[in-house]
Formats: C-alpha cells, structure tokens, sequence
C-alpha cells in the first residue's frame, strides 16, 4: 500500500515537471502583436518606423560638427549603439540634420506638439505628411522622409495619437536646402487598407514601414530610384569614419543572400545586431527593431525567407578599419539562449516520461502479484 503511494507521488511528479517544464517558455512567447491602446500602438509605430530615430536629434557629444573632441568612443558608438546618441530630453523635437554637401541640408522636423512642432496641425494634415509626402502649405517634404503610403488607416491614427501624447517641446527647425524639393505634382496615392492579418502580408507591410529596402536595395545611379530588380540584394557601399559597410543582400539566395540562415539567425540579427558570425553589425538599426513584437519578428521572418524572391547577387563584405575590430567581434556566441533552452526541455520531458514509466511498471507488476 505503501509502495502504491510512493508510485503515485511518482507519477505526479513526473507529470508536473512536464507540464511545468512545456508551459513555462510559451508563457512568455505570445505577448500581442498589437497593442489595444492607441497611444502605445502608436509608440511601438513610430519605434519600429523608425520616426523616433530621425526625429529626435543626437547628443552634441556624438555631432563631429559640436564636438572638438570627437573620436573612437564617439564614432564606435555612433555605429554600433546609434540609439545611445539620442539626446532623450529633447524626444521627437526634431534636428537630425542630413547633410548633402552642397546641395544644402534638411532637418528632421520637431514632431512634438508645440506651435514650433506640430501643434497647429490638424490629424489630417499630420496624416497626409506621413501617407503622401506633402505639407499642409502644399510643399513637398524632402525624400529623406520615407512617405508611406501604405501605412494602414488604423496605424496613421495610432501614430497621430502618439504625437499629440508627447511632451510640447520648443524648437523651432528651419531648412537651408540649395535646392527646392521637388515639388508635391504627384503625390503618392495613399492605400490605408487594415492592417493585414495574414503572416506574409503581415510581414512585407512590416519590412516596408521598417524601410529594409532603403539600405539594403540598389539603387540606380542616375534615377537614384530603388532597382527593384535586384530587391533586398543588397546595395553600394556606405563610408563611414570606422570603414566600408555593405548592407548585404538579404534575400534567401544560397550562395549570395542569407539562404543557409535559420530563422533564428536572422531574428538575432534583426533585433540584437548580431551577424551569424557573431559579430556585432554596424550602422543597422537594431535598436529600434529590438522593439518588435515576437508575432511581428515572426511575420517579418516568415516574409524574408518564404516571401521575397531569391535574387544572385554577391556583395563584398564589409570592411572595418583597425580600432574598431576589437568592438564588433564576439559580441554574441554562436550559441543562442533558445538552443541552450531547448535540450533543457528535452531532458525534463523525457526525465518526466521515465519517472511515470517507471512507477506504472512498478505498480502494474504489484498489481498483477497481488491479482495472483
Ligand atoms: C530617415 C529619416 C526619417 C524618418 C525615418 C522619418 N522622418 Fe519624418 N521627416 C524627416 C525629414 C528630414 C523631414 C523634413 C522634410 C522637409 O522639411 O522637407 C521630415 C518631415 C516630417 C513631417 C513634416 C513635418 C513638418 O513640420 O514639415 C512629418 C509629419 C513627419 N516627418 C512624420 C514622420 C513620422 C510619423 C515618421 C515615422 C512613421 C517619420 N516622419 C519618419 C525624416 C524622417
Ligand atoms: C539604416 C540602414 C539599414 C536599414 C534601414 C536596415 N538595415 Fe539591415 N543592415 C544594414 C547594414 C549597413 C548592414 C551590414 C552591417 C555590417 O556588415 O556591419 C545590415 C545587415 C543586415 C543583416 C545581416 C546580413 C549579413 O549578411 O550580415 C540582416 C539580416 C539585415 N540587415 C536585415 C535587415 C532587415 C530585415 C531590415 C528591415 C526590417 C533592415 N536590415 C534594415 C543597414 C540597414
């Protein structure tokens, strides 16, 4: 009788190392892809669309234009760890400036609502900018800023919420640009459809708003038009003080785009930085997409490697100057925390099954000398 208990005990035991053991990961694995509020909905937008990363000017200490003493710490950071050079008192109020040399200059505009922001904006001027690339006085705003036209209807409103939500902050931008922008003949048409539900939709929807293309798509010299020929296969060469960056192609090419990478060594690069390789990626914006949501990184994924065309196109490789080697290399192991968790699962399950086969035996070959 004893012994029937101790099996018993056993038995669940085993059960619930199990049931704890499978329960546990999924508990935390499905936060939503959406956010019900629309001011958070709009803040996650605005992160992942990068808005944040233009709108929001950098720290003196990280402007070679501010800083006498600008150096390695300064450049290392400004292309590794962008998001640290944000100058977080002064969120979205406009003044990362872009320099073209001497075609002039434009400004990330303040996006606060103050009246030096976009304070006496209605939401339908706010959204049209967004959407078609126009401002209200009918001027075309500078290509820097990707005009998304296919951002869905319930997006433009989450992201106006999230504007109006800001703190107002006073400055006042003004462009010194040589040349006019073009000016707003054709605006794009703007779609706003709902968001899409289905994954792939999903996650072209994503690397569009995410503006992949931008870095990581040729683009035709003359035109300066994306080359939509050779989409996502990677572009010419970025030159930056650390050395020459190639946004490589990224499609699921074998051979030359990213056909051997499991799923999760592109979510590893997507939202920690980190190369296959294990080295830390430059001047991709990780930090913002670290952001995403895991059903989003999911769709995203699913659209990068099942999606898009596989396009031949061999990029060379990126080539960093000598100080900065020592900061991108084994920034990540090879080894990723998912595959050290999934073994643990493993043995759990399989200890549990043993401990319940074990106590079953036991108590059956009891059963049967007490039947006799
Ligand atoms: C790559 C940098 C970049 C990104 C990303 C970006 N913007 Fe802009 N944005 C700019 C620049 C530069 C201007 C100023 C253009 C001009 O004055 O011609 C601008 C202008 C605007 C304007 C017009 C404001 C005014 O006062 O004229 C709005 C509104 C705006 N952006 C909203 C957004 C939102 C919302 C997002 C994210 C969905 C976003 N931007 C993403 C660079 C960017
Ligand atoms: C601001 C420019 C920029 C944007 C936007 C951008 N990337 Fe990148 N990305 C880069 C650069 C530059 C590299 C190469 C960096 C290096 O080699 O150090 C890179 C590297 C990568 C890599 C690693 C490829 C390899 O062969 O090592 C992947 C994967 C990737 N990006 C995916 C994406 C996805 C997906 C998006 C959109 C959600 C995106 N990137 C948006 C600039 C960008």
């Amino acid at each position: 009788m004893q012994r029937r208990i101790v099996v018993m005990v056993l038995i669940v035991l085993g059960l619930g190392i199990i049931v704890f053991n499978a329960g546990a990961p999924q508990a935390t694995a499905n936060p939503p892809g959406q956010f019900d509020d629309p001011v958070r909905q709009g803040e996650y937008i605005a992160n992942i669309a990068r808005c944040v990363a233009c709108h929001t000017p950098i720290l003196a200490q990280y402007d070679p234009n501010q800083n006498e003493e600008y150096g390695e710490e300064e450049i290392r950071t400004g292309a590794l760890f962008a998001r640290d050079t944000l100058d977080n008192d002064m969120w979205m109020a406009g003044g990362t400036v872009f320099n073209f040399g001497a075609a002039g200059a434009v400004t990330a505009s303040n996006l606060t609502p103050h009246e030096t922001g976009l304070g006496e904006w209605t939401d339908e001027e706010i959204k049209a900018a967004i959407q078609s690339g126009v401002s209200p006085d009918g001027r075309r705003l500078h290509p820097i800023m990707p005009t998304m036209n296919i951002m869905a209807e319930s997006d433009l409103d989450a992201l106006v919420a999230y504007l109006k939500s800001l703190e107002p902050i006073e400055n006042e931008i003004t462009n010194d640009l040589a040349v006019a922008n073009p000016p707003a003949e054709a605006p794009e048409e703007p779609i706003a459809a709902p968001v899409p539900s289905d994954q792939a939709e999903r996650g072209a929807y994503l690397a569009t708003i995410m503006n992949c293309s931008g870095c990581h798509t040729a683009s035709d010299p003359e035109t300066r038009q994306p080359m939509m020929d050779l989409f996502l296969a990677g572009r010419q060469p970025f030159e930056r003080d650390y050395g020459v960056v190639y946004a490589g192609n990224i499609t699921p090419h074998d051979g030359t785009g990213l056909g051997n990478w499991e799923h999760e060594d592109l979510e590893r690069a997507i939202v920690e930085g980190v190369r296959i390789d294990g080295r830390r990626l430059g001047l991709m914006p990780w930090q913002d997409y670290s952001h995403l949501t895991p059903e989003d990184l999911d769709a995203l994924v699913f659209y990068l490697t099942d999606v898009v065309q596989p396009v031949d196109n061999a990029i060379p490789a990126t080539a960093l100057n000598e100080p900065y080697i020592e900061f991108v290399e084994g920034v990540g192991d090879a080894d990723d925390d998912e595959e050290d968790e999934a073994p643990g699962i493993l043995v759990a399950v399989v200890g549990g099954l043993l401990i319940i086969g074990i106590g079953s035996i036991v108590l059956f070959t009891r059963r049967r000398k007490s039947s006799k």
